[in-house]
């Protein structure tokens, strides 16, 4: 299909031909589409911008690409098919040896944007003014609107071709990537971007995480902030941060932009309750937060239970230790009979007293 492009842009083309025996392809060129003046292209043409990639089987396939466009790469590409023997015979008229497609292939200037500076959150003032200016362009110009990371601001769209964006009070959710497009009747839209980096701000994560042991332990953090941090988890023990040791394979770090996750399986009660702390940090600054996480025993529900069952075995210790202290005592029988009788003798002599 006939395309227009802007310079610096890729095209591809492609030519798919069904015979029998499976025919050859060609791909030839003219600035001007006039018979004689076609010349064959090769892959790796035009100082290697030219790639050529086909394939024979049942039928042949054949993909020309031209990359980094120039404008005197305008013009009209052929595809040529034959299975003719005589397709190469110098004597015949290739006109009728061989099947021709066109395509015709317009190159434009890439119209040229003038922007504002990237910028850094926080800014002096309260607001911060991204700009785009189209300076030199092929044609007139439609419109432009703008986009945050790839999605379009609504209510942007204007017909100048000096567009402003405006960030009142620009918070940390506010950086990212702007860009300004400008769209083009008969051609390709054309963008400029800008960025607003500010240093990562964590806008949530799990305070605390109370498991039993044997359970697994979710952790996480999000963040707001451009460029998208680099996210660590360490533990802080003790006044100490420590790397997370992952000896016994059970950590489990899932990042991804603005979110990162730790998950621990199989929880030990003994090593791993604690404080864990993700770490955001990206080339403007760092933030870090907390999590606690405490693992309680699988045992923790029979407590009360436990508790009873303690105080009888207790119970039952006082018992058996009351009783073992009584029967040593009766081993010494003697001394009490003997104590017995000087009782009596007291008795006897406080009755003799008496009399
Ligand atoms: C865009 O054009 C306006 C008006 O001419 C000018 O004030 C502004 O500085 C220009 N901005 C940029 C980024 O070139
Ligand atoms: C901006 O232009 C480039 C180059 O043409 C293109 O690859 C990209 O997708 C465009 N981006 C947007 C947001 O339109
Ligand atoms: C995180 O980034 C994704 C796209 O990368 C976005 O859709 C989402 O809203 C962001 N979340 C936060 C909390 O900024
Ligand atoms: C911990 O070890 C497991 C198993 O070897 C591995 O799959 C996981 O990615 C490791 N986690 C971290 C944070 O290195
Ligand atoms: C996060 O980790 C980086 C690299 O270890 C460190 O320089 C930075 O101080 C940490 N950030 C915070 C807020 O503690």
């Amino acid at each position: 299909l006939s395309e227009s492009k802007l310079t610096g842009d890729n095209f591809e083309l492609y030519c798919d031909v069904v015979g029998n025996p499976t025919p050859e392809i060609q791909w030839w060129y003219s600035e001007i589409n006039r018979a004689e003046s076609f010349r064959q292209l090769w892959d790796g043409a035009r100082k290697r911008r030219v790639s050529i990639d086909t394939a024979y089987g049942s039928n042949a396939v054949s993909m020309l690409g031209v990359s980094r466009l120039m404008l005197d790469d305008a013009g009209t590409y052929e595809c040529r098919a034959s299975n003719d023997p005589r397709r190469n015979d110098l004597h015949q008229n290739p006109a009728t040896t061989w099947i021709r497609a066109q395509a015709t292939i317009r190159v434009l200037q890439k119209p040229s944007i003038s922007t504002s500076e990237q910028s850094i959150l926080p800014v002096e003032g309260d607001a911060l003014t991204l700009q785009c200016n189209l300076t030199t362009a092929h044609g007139a110009h439609q419109e432009s609107y703008w986009m945050k990371n790839g999605e379009e601001i609504p209510e942007t769209r204007t017909p100048n071709s000096n567009t402003e964006y405006r960030l009142n009070r620009p918070r940390g959710d506010d950086a990212g990537v702007y860009t300004c497009v400008y769209t083009f009747g008969m051609a390709p839209p054309t963008n400029a971007t800008i960025e607003v980096k500010s240093a990562p701000e964590i806008t949530g994560h799990k305070r605390s995480e109370n498991r039993n042991e044997g359970q697994q332990a979710v952790l996480y953090c999000k963040s707001v902030g451009y460029p998208h941090p680099v996210w660590t988890w360490r533990k802080f023990d003790n006044g100490i941060y420590r790397e997370i040791d992952n000896s016994t394979g059970r950590f489990f770090i899932n990042s991804k932009d603005n979110y990162t996750e730790l998950l621990i399986s199989t929880l030990d009660i003994v090593s791993d309750p604690g404080e864990y702390h993700c770490n955001a940090t990206n080339i403007i600054g760092s933030r870090e937060e907390k999590s606690v996480l405490r693992v309680r025993s699988h045992l923790a529900p029979l407590w009360p239970l436990l508790g009873v069952l303690a105080e009888i075995i207790i119970l039952v210790i006082i018992i058996v230790v009351y009783e073992k202290r009584k029967k040593p005592e009766d081993v010494q029988d003697g001394e009490l009979k003997t104590n017995s009788t000087n009782n009596h003798k007291d008795k006897n002599l406080r009755q003799r007293n008496t009399n």
